[in-house]
């Protein structure tokens, strides 16, 4: 792993921007893998801005998203694709149908996650990877104990991710209990990864990641076995 320190969210953001816009730039069919919450806003942002001012286009880039809410629709303002709408896809030339967020609101969300993870392979995987992690080291919504070979699949949310999220919603009680996310296995097929890492919240997890063992309680760790992953992390998550 490689890890790059910066100053500040701001720094973060522009950093994890940058290359996401060099990769996009050199491979204009690029798969970006997409992720949501609070950490990636700023990297959209930078990346809308540039896309106005710079002129990157992503009419031939396509994504696929990490995860979205068991229950929620694409229209709920609390769902990861309405996020990806209004935070990215809206503001830049990507085409829609090459946007990919799992479907929190289908009949069979077995079949669906099955059907996700396929069309992921039929696009040759994901090249660039955007990753934020959990304060109990999640990524994707992969909770700890989830199995390293885990593909896309329905998974039920802990106790405290409900309410490291809850900020997003009026009450706990909306947070939905379940959620559809790609599974590990699916994340480290990526081609490359960046984790973003921002605040004291991720300051014990950052240690974690960085210090310990590779271990299915800690789900971040395996990303110590992938060639080509770069940590980017701001000060107040890296501590003294
Ligand atoms: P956050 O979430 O960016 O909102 O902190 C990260 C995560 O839980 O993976």
């Amino acid at each position: 792993m490689k890890i790059i320190k910066v100053e500040s969210y701001d720094q973060l953001s522009k950093t994890a921007a940058e290359m996401v816009i060099e990769k996009v730039r050199r491979e204009p069919k690029t798969v970006l893998g997409l992720a949501t919450g609070g950490t990636p806003v700023g990297l959209y942002k930078e990346l809308v801005k540039d896309h106005q001012n710079g002129g990157t286009s992503y009419k031939e880039v396509s994504s696929f998203n990490l995860d979205e809410y068991v229950g929620l629709s694409g229209d709920d303002p609390n769902s990861y694709r309405y996020f990806m709408d209004e935070h990215l896809f809206n503001h830049v030339d990507i085409s829609k149908e090459n946007t990919h967020v799992p479907l929190g609101n289908t009949e069979d969300h077995q079949q669906h996650c099955q059907d996700y993870e396929n069309l992921l392979k039929e696009r040759g995987g994901v090249d660039l990877q955007i990753l934020g992690i959990g304060p109990n080291g999640h990524i994707g919504f992969n909770e700890p104990g989830t199995s390293f070979q885990s593909e896309t699949q329905v998974v039920e949310l802990m106790d405290s991710t409900r309410e490291a999220n809850a900020r997003f919603f009026n009450s706990i009680d909306e947070v939905p209990t379940h959620a559809i996310s790609m599974g590990i296995a699916t994340i480290m097929r990526s081609k490359e990864i960046i984790l973003m890492v921002s605040g004291e919240t991720k300051r014990e997890a950052l240690a974690q990641l960085l210090n310990g063992e590779v271990n299915e309680n800690f789900p971040a760790s395996i990303l110590k076995n992938h060639p080509n992953v770069t940590v980017i992390a701001d000060k107040d998550a890296v501590g003294e």
